[in-house]
């Protein structure tokens, strides 16, 4: 058996002896009593009655070795500037943004809520909370102000912090006025604003009485020492929401001590990191990426992190590598719709840099297609690692680990389970193990490993209906993708089992787009499917049926309708979610009992074989896709 393998089976076989072994990466102010308690399942608790902290761990745990090391990078082609935070810079600074929060009586367990462009203090805000207890809840600065304020809803927070604008391709984007709208929107909008003025926006203007200048409280507080809150192990971390089935968004809750164990470990053992080394992470703050592999997992393991706010194709298609050269980057970490956009490029870009420090380069978040990662791996001449995971596990869940033991990458699949995942491939129709180069749905047998979701916030019943009822009578954890396992052990993702889709990335449920459109007065019903798409991996596409037929007859009526239902979504959820187009019909296909036909829609949209149409209502409704599709 291989080292890997081996370390994979003790890791469920012996389950508690090899999670004391890696909780010892980590700083405990208290040790646990417990390794896990998971007598109430699926709810699974580790290192019980342990205290710890996860900016202790990020920061203050540093400070005698590598004070004088960077912590963080921030480096900005938007406004071509580079802040460098040696640690004990950064724990000077995140000292102080706590004692500013603190002081607007934030204090453990109190939810504060970041709607942030990639700029320092969005990491310096996050370590903060960390430092007070309190729980933050970063929402990606691409949502619109409906679904911020709907995460406001759900989390309550006392605080908000955000900035006057983010910037993105050198154009502005105002923040303030778009948190002006969620607060506006919200049930329950917090007392005070913090905003950190860039002076992007001049016509910034804030709220008198809520709305606070970061710079000046800085300064207020200038020199604040505040003392770590030490938590205990299984008190949240952060909300991060996510999509699913419905249009709720789902608040993933994190726990501190098993999320700092399963960070400490990853950086090491998969990413083969070394602290004093640097680490890059192209993703966004707003993304659990952003959260264990720009923020808490280097920062955890004594790493130099980038904080890169840009393009990756401005000035020119070689930015990333200039950095990677320039900062002697050792592991990097981004996604296949980044690698698909540098393909398109002048290859001559990957061979102008000096890219000896790099090791690997990891991709997630979506399918890798076999000539991009072929293509990229040949480019840089170094592993490309595909490995896949969720919001919900907050860590790599198949991956390869060069930490280990030598990589035998195999193109289009993110390689083998990640220890501590007792994943299982099952038949849908009866929940039995599928066979070498069967389909299966990609489960998870319980207790999920430390790092993962404990809960949906505020809803334990929506945790367990939602990821642990796939099958009756079994509770297993489903990620909702499909997968399938080849003689040589190597899992493939074949795609979600559910409607959901992943756009560049970003992973947006349909239902949540129906429901955009269908705020627009004139809809009466609406159907989104993902369709494949060379650069973006899918794209949603909207079938609407509209109330007033007379609006649709002309082409350029059909343009005017268009053009607002796209702007409804903009509206609701952000430029993300918008359709690439919407095609007017009278009908839509679905089943004699009313079920939609969302499979064989989607085909239809990828020009594939509908598959079995015998259930199908109304045939004619088919005819109407195919010609809309037509034009
Ligand atoms: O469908 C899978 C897809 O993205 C989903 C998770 O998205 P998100 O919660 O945004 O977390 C991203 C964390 C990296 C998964 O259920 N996905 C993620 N990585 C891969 C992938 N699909 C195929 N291959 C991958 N490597």
């Amino acid at each position: 058996m291989g080292a890997y393998a081996d370390l994979h089976r003790r890791s469920i076989t012996d389950r508690e002896s090899f999670w004391i072994e890696e909780a010892r990466r980590i700083h405990w102010q208290r040790r646990f009593d417990q390794v896990l308690d998971y007598s109430r399942p699926p709810f699974a608790r580790w290192f019980v009655g342990g205290l710890t902290n996860l900016c202790y761990n990020a920061l203050d745990r540093h400070l005698a070795a590598r004070g004088d090391q960077p912590a963080l990078v921030y480096i900005s082609t938007e406004t071509d500037s580079e802040v460098t935070y040696t640690y004990r810079e950064l724990h000077t600074v995140v000292n102080v943004m706590a004692a500013l929060i603190a002081a607007q009586g934030v204090s453990r367990g109190d939810r504060v809520l970041l709607y942030m462009p990639m700029i320092p203090e969005a990491v310096i805000a996050m370590l903060a909370c960390a430092r007070l207890g309190a729980v933050h809840s970063v929402v990606f600065g691409g949502f619109a102000a409906a679904s911020c304020a709907t995460r406001i809803d759900d989390a309550k927070p006392k605080l908000l912090i955000t900035a006057d604008a983010g910037l993105r391709a050198g154009r502005a984007i105002h923040y303030k006025p778009l948190v002006d709208e969620a607060l506006r929107l919200a049930q329950y909008p917090p007392q005070r604003v913090l905003v950190v003025n860039r002076g992007i926006d001049a016509g910034f203007k804030p709220v008198a009485g809520r709305d606070l200048d970061y710079a000046t409280l800085a300064r207020e507080h200038a020199g604040a020492q505040v003392p770590v809150t030490w938590l205990e192990s299984s008190e949240p971390s952060y909300i991060l929401y996510t999509s699913g089935t419905t249009g709720k968004p789902k608040g993933v809750q994190r726990d501190t001590g098993g999320y700092a164990v399963a960070l400490a470990s990853s950086m090491e053992r998969i990413y083969g990191g070394k602290p004093g080394e640097t680490m890059f992470t192209t993703s966004d703050v707003g993304w659990v990426v952003g959260h264990s592999y720009i923020v808490y997992g280097p920062l955890i393991h004594g790493m130099t992190t980038i904080l890169y706010e840009g393009l990756p194709i401005r000035p020119d298609a070689g930015i990333w590598w200039k950095i990677v050269a320039d900062k002697k980057v050792s592991v990097m970490f981004s996604s296949p719709t980044a690698a698909r956009v540098l393909k398109k490029q002048d290859p001559a870009y990957l061979k102008k840099y000096d890219l000896s420090s790099l090791r690997h380069l990891f991709l997630a978040g979506e399918p890798l297609d076999e000539p991009t990662h072929r293509w990229l791996h040949d480019a840089l001449g170094k592993p490309v690692i595909d490995h896949y995971w969720q919001t919900e596990t907050g860590w790599p869940i198949l991956s390869l680990a060069p930490g280990v033991e030598p990589a035998q990458v195999k193109y289009g699949s993110p390689g083998f389970p990640v220890y501590g995942y007792d994943l299982k491939l099952l038949r849908e129709s009866d929940a039995s193990e599928a066979a070498p180069n069967e389909k299966g749905v990609v489960i998870i047998a319980p207790p999920l490993p430390p790092g993962c979701m404990t809960t949906v916030w505020g809803d334990d019943a929506r945790f367990v209906d939602t990821y642990f009822r796939t099958f009756p009578g079994r509770l297993l954890y489903s990620t909702f993708d499909w997968g399938v396992r080849d003689a040589d052990g190597y899992t493939f993702i074949l795609g979600r089992t559910d409607d959901v889709i992943n756009v560049a990335g970003h992973r947006i449920g349909t239902r949540e787009i129906e429901e955009a459109v269908q705020s627009h007065a004139n809809i009466a019903e609406v159907a989104v499917v993902g369709v494949a798409d060379s650069l973006k991996g899918q794209m949603p596409l909207a079938f609407a049926v509209v109330k007033d037929v007379s609006k649709i007859e002309t082409e350029a009526g059909r343009a005017t309708q268009e053009q607002e239902i796209m702007a409804a979504v903009d509206r609701q959820l952000g430029g993300i979610a918008r359709p690439s187009r919407v095609l007017f019909v009278t009908l839509l296909p679905k089943t004699r009992s009313g079920k939609l036909l969302r499979r064989s829609l989607q085909a239809l949209a990828e020009g594939r074989d509908p598959g079995d149409l015998t259930t199908i209502e109304d045939p004619a409704a088919l005819e109407q896709i195919r010609h809309a599709l037509s034009t």
